[in-house]
């Protein structure tokens, strides 16, 4: 009774003192964030608005210092970069993930969302949950998620049914789902990194390339591809990553903050990316750009067989399932 006294006393004393030392002692950390997005671009605006957010809560504390525009290489760099703690956050769109996690392919399933309600529904929901918690086996993890539109074909010469498509070169971000989608098409995939696009298009290299209207128009793409067809086949969503190493070096109030911090800017990513897509779109038709709304039909018909290959997995059959069920 007397020594648990002593030791009650004792605690009082250390404890508070162990908490202040303790908090004396929370590291000053800097992280390293690289993505290969355009400064213009929703994407690095909420990164940054994040970056600041961080740094006013954590009182400079905990900083993140934004490296934009690919100068760190495209997303299999950054990643792998990340991987080997060189690198401490980066940012990857689903197809580019989906090398590390299978599961991350099913948002390269052609017309599976039925509008942007439902879309949003599966990435901020459990079913969006369930496919981001899978990273923790690759060492990173999913901080936030970032709508990214719908994606569509551009090319130099108009396109108005997949019989136009024939045996044309057309960039994407290569993956056995995203290669196939362009073959079925009756085209060739071309895997060219996202900053060799544009001198791709220009030297003929290739013939077209797909994705949403903002990067449609800030890479410039549009000079030298005037035609965007509103196929719209795919919503492929952008995340945000952190390797589990620098989750490590924070504190739990450091890391509450960047949690917050992530969460604050997919909120803020989406309320600028409506208002996004028409000034870019705008731009783009002020540089020329012809806009051709296309009969989704025939599109949606031929990339069907896609289905028949998420069935035969059995994982992905049940997301895609569960992504249908979350229309209702
Ligand atoms: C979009 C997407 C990027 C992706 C790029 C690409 O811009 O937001 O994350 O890297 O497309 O096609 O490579």
């Amino acid at each position: 009774m007397k020594l648990n006294k002593r030791l009650l006393s004792g605690l009082c004393i250390a404890l508070p003192l162990l908490a202040t030392s303790v908090d004396a002692l929370a590291a000053k950390v800097t992280l390293k964030l690289a993505h290969n997005l355009d400064q213009s671009h929703v994407v690095h605006q909420a990164l940054a608005q994040m970056a600041k957010e961080v740094q006013e809560k954590s009182n400079g504390e905990l900083k993140i210092r934004i490296y934009p525009s690919g100068q760190m290489g495209g997303p299999r760099e950054t990643i792998e970069l990340l991987q080997n703690d060189a690198l401490d956050m980066t940012k990857a769109s689903a197809s580019e993930m989906e090398s590390f996690v299978k599961e991350f392919s099913v948002f390269s399933a052609p017309y599976l969302f039925d509008n942007e309600e439902h879309f949003k529904k599966v990435l901020f929901g459990n079913v969006g949950k369930s496919i981001t918690d899978k990273t923790q086996k690759n060492g990173f993890t999913v901080e936030a998620s970032y709508v990214a539109g719908t994606r569509s074909f551009y090319a130099k010469k108009a396109i108005n049914s997949p019989a136009d498509m024939k045996g044309l070169k057309i960039r994407v971000v290569s993956t056995p789902t995203t290669n196939k989608l362009i073959e079925l098409l009756g085209g060739s995939p071309a895997p060219i990194p996202f900053g060799e696009v544009y001198t791709a298009l220009q030297q003929g290299v290739i013939d077209g390339a797909e994705n949403n209207i903002p990067s449609y128009n800030q890479t410039r793409h549009v000079e030298v591809a005037k035609f965007y067809i509103e196929d719209q086949h795919t919503s492929v969503p952008d995340y945000l990553i952190i390797s589990n190493k620098a989750l490590a070096k924070l504190d739990d109030n450091q890391r509450q903050i960047l949690a917050e911090a992530a969460k604050n800017s997919e909120v803020f990513q989406q309320k600028l990316w409506d208002e996004e897509v028409a000034k870019s779109r705008q731009e783009a038709l002020n540089v020329g750009a012809t806009f051709i709304q296309v009969d989704k039909q025939p599109f949606r018909d031929a990339l069907k067989p896609l289905y028949d290959d998420f069935a035969k997995d059995p994982d992905l059959g049940k997301i895609i399932e569960e992504i249908k069920a979350e229309s209702k």
